[in-house]
Formats: C-alpha cells, structure tokens, sequence
C-alpha cells in the first residue's frame, strides 16, 4: 500500500490537516482532511492575538481525525508543516504552556519601535542583512513586546526557560513533547533577526530589537529532520521532516522551482513570491528579500510583495457594508457593469505593505459620483486586487527580476473568473490556476516526501489542466483604468500623513 504524508496548514484562520498519498509516480494525491477555525482576537484596534494553546488542541484534533480518516497511523511516513508567518510565541519550557497570547503577523502594535528604529537610520543595514524592510509585520519587534509584557521573560529566556517562536516552532514543540526548539529559514528569514545570506541569527540585530538569541529556536533547512512526534500524540513517533512559511510552500507547490517562476496566494491578504534563483537579490523597490527554500541540497531565493488586504476586502463587502450576502453574488456584480464609473477601492484597512509601507493608511474610495452604487463598490474592490498585483510586479521588473512567462494564483478569490481575468489583463500576464487549490500544505507535504526520501525531487505532477486566463485589454483602457488607481493610492497615502 501506498505512503501517506501527514501535512500540517496551520493558517491565520484555520488549522488543516491533509493526508497525501505518494504515488508510483512520484505525485502527491490528497487522502483525506480535517479543518477547525480559529478564533481572532482584536483586544485594541491594530492589535491581532491568537491563542497558542487552541491552536495547538486543533492541530493535534485535525490530525487525529485525519490520520483515523486515512486508515492508520501506520500508512504514514512522515509530518510536514507550514504556517501563517511572523506570528510571534512565546512559552514555558518547562510547563510547555504559552505565557501569553501569540501577536499575529497583522498586528501594528509595536509601530513606534520599528518607526524609532527606521528615524534612527537603521533600516539600511536591517535590509542588508535580513532582506527585510522596518515595519512590526516582522516577528523581532513582537518578540521584544512579549518579553516586555510577561514579568521576568528575558531573563528566564536567556537561561533556556522561555522559549521563543513563529507557529512552526510552537507546533513541533508540543508535537515532539517538548524535544525539539527549530525553526526553518524560511520562517526564520521573516524575524529579522536572521542573516539572510547566511541563515544564522544576527547577535548584533538579537541587541538591536533586545531579544536574547538564547530564547530563539534552531534553525534547519526545509526538508531536514525536525524531530519526532510523542508516540503518545498520534500512536508512533512519526518523524518531522519538512517544515516551511505558508507562502513560501506554496511556492514549492505550484512547482514554481525556476527563477522567473512565481505565484500569488489570495487569502486574507495576498503574497507574490518570485523565484530568483540561487543567490539573494537585494530590493531596491520596497520589496522583501527572503529565501524561498533550502531543501535536498537546492537552495532558492525569492523576492516577495506583500499585500495585507485581498480577499478581506471582499469579507468586509458582505460583513461590513452588507454589498453582497455571499462572496461570490461579487462576479455577478461586478461583471453586469460595462465599467467601473470611475471608483476605485484602496483597501488599506491595515495599512498598506508592499510597495508602499504605510502602516497608518486607512481603506480609501475615490471617484464616487450620484451614479455610483453597490456594483461599483464591489466591482472596484475586485479590481483591487489586480491593482495591487500590478504595482508588485513593477517592483519586481525594476529590482531586475527575470520576467515572468505566467502567474500562478490560488486561494478563495481565484474562483471568480472576473478577478483572475482583470489581473491577466492589468498585469498583462497569463494567468494560471492549478485544478487542485491547496498548495500550501501540497508544498509542505512535497518537502516532507522529499526529506524522508519518498520523492527525488520537488517537481510539479499535476494530472489535471490549469484554469487560464490571457491577457486580452487594450494597451490605452489599461493605462486609463491604472492612472486612475495611481491618483488613489496617492490620496490614500496622503490622508495617512
Ligand atoms: O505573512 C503572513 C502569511 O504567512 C499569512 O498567510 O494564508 O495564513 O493568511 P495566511
């Protein structure tokens, strides 16, 4: 009987497990899978939270259900996970219990830090070293607030009794029983604490954000050993052995291996992540240098936009402004217009990231007239998306990245055919959507076959046909409709000044 990998999605908003099967072939055909929401706390506005220790009792309850699904725990050969990133955690070594709320990548809380240290002139050298640009997206800052804000953490951290992590971290320590304190440098590289070139934690940049090293966990690659699961968990000490940033195992699961090779994931937010090749470039366009993988001896380097509003613009159409009662009455809408009259929807309703970085810009409409109604509402934030896509991939042919041949999308908006044919026309790009649509936890999985030696590679077997969408606008309505975006970026920024 066939092998089964155990892959582990734990999301901004749910936690998933999906059993794949490892084929004659070398592919990875989904088994079976179990899904639990979680719940978001906003206990100030700006400020995201997470509970630990729920998502840890859903982990463990999704792949239960997953693993008696699938038939056993002996059809499994191995665990990999991948994670929403810069989600910051802290815990008690010794009880193994979380010692506050885990801050949420989303979270703006320590803006002032990170905007005393960009006046300070350090932003320079953090981009040098990490990649990354000063803002609290970043896990370091939010590692600071919870030594802070927990009596006597950084003192115990430094003596080993506090330990430190993104989610991935969190995850393999309970699900070795407390055995393992690692990370992958994917995440890693999104903490700003470590050294993109050399995937080591900075000393110099632990000082600079006041975050002891001794509190942070191992760093390994993508497709090393993480650990072994308590037998005590699962019924066998199933090894960990692939582990990833939610974005960047998606990228390993598009197949998206080659440098020119990209994808954007429309969840929440949305990530393009390009493929650079075997070296780190350095923006120079307010883009995040960050490592794409480091697994079975290939290492790749990626540039990455990253957007903090997409599909949660549609979410805020039908639960904030009632527009539509379902996400996808949005295609209908948006379509039976001949045009979008003008308006135009910047959704900074967190800010703004990639290419702008504005953390106090707010979600802004501009050129609303009596004619406007509901559709133009729905239509311009379905446009957005293609917008903002747009600007990533400027900044991306301006850093000198090797152009693009197709984009390849998934996440929930790529069902609506009107979005994914607006980008394909915006970004004057073909746009690709793979038949199966959870490529993160494929990307983990595939890592996971790799490192326990199921698969020789990381190559794409898809069976079935992408969805496609060409480029068909005309050259002089794309320029018109990106002017107009322009102008309401502009506005959108000057109002956060
Ligand atoms: O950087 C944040 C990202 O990893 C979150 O992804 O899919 O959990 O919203 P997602």
């Amino acid at each position: 009987m066939s092998q089964l990998i155990l892959a582990i999605d734990q999301g901004t908003t749910s936690t998933r497990a999906i059993a794949f099967e490892c084929t004659a072939e070398g592919a990875l055909r989904p088994a079976a899978v179990s899904q639990i929401e979680l719940a978001q706390h906003f206990p100030k506005p700006g400020w995201v939270e997470h509970d630990a220790a729920e998502i840890w009792n859903a982990t463990l309850q999704t792949c239960r259900e997953v693993v008696r699904k699938a038939g056993g725990v002996g059809r499994f050969a191995a665990v990999g996970i991948t994670n929403q990133r810069e989600t910051a955690v802290i815990w008690d070594a010794a009880t193994g219990e979380p010692l506050h709320r885990a801050i949420v990548w989303q979270d703006r809380r320590t803006a002032d830090v990170t905007a005393r240290l960009a006046a300070e002139g350090r932003e320079p050298a953090v981009q040098a070293a990490t990649g990354l640009i000063l803002d609290p997206y970043f896990s370091a800052s939010k590692f600071a607030w919870l030594l802070d804000a927990v009596p006597g953490a950084r003192a115990r951290a430094v003596r080993g009794e506090v330990k430190l992590g993104t989610i991935d971290s969190w995850v393999i320590w309970k699900l070795t029983g407390g055995a393992s304190h690692v990370t992958d440098a994917t995440n890693a590289s999104r903490t700003s604490l470590m050294d993109l070139a050399t995937r080591a934690w900075r000393p110099d940049l632990c000082a600079l954000f006041d975050v002891p090293v001794e509190g942070l966990p191992e760093i390994r690659n993508c497709a090393d050993r993480f650990g072994e699961c308590d037998p005590s968990l699962l019924g066998a000490p199933l090894p960990i052995h692939g582990s990833a940033g939610d974005q960047q195992a998606a990228l390993v699961g598009h197949g998206a291996l080659r440098p020119g090779d990209a994808k954007i994931t429309y969840g929440t937010g949305a990530f393009l992540v390009a493929n650079v090749g075997p070296a780190p470039v350095a923006s120079t366009s307010r883009l995040l240098g960050t490592l794409a993988y480091a697994a079975g001896g290939d290492t790749a380097w990626a540039l990455e936009g990253s957007i903090f509003s997409a599909g949660s613009a549609i979410q805020w159409l039908r639960d904030g402004l009632h527009a539509i009662s379902e996400s996808r009455q949005s295609e209908a809408m948006a379509s039976g217009l001949r045009d979008n009259g003008g308006v135009y929807l910047v959704p900074g309703f967190t800010g703004l990231g990639a290419p702008w970085w504005e953390p106090e810009a707010r979600g802004t409409i501009t050129g609303l007239t009596r004619d406007s109604g509901p559709a133009h509402l729905v239509r311009a934030a379905l446009e957005s998306l293609a917008y903002q896509t747009r600007d990533l991939l400027d900044a991306l042919a301006k850093d000198g990245a090797p152009p693009l041949s197709v984009l390849k999308v998934d996440g929930g908006v790529t069902a609506n055919a009107f979005a994914m044919q607006f980008v394909a026309d915006i970004c004057e790009v073909v746009v690709e959507r793979p038949a199966f649509q959870e490529m993160t936890a494929l990307g983990a999985a595939r890592l996971a076959a790799l490192g326990v030696g199921l698969i020789a590679d990381l190559e794409d077997r898809p069976v079935e046909a992408p969805a496609r969408w060409e480029p068909r606008m005309r050259p002089g309505e794309r320029e018109a409709l990106l002017e107009g975006w322009r102008r309401a970026v502009k506005a959108a920024i000057i109002a956060a000044r």
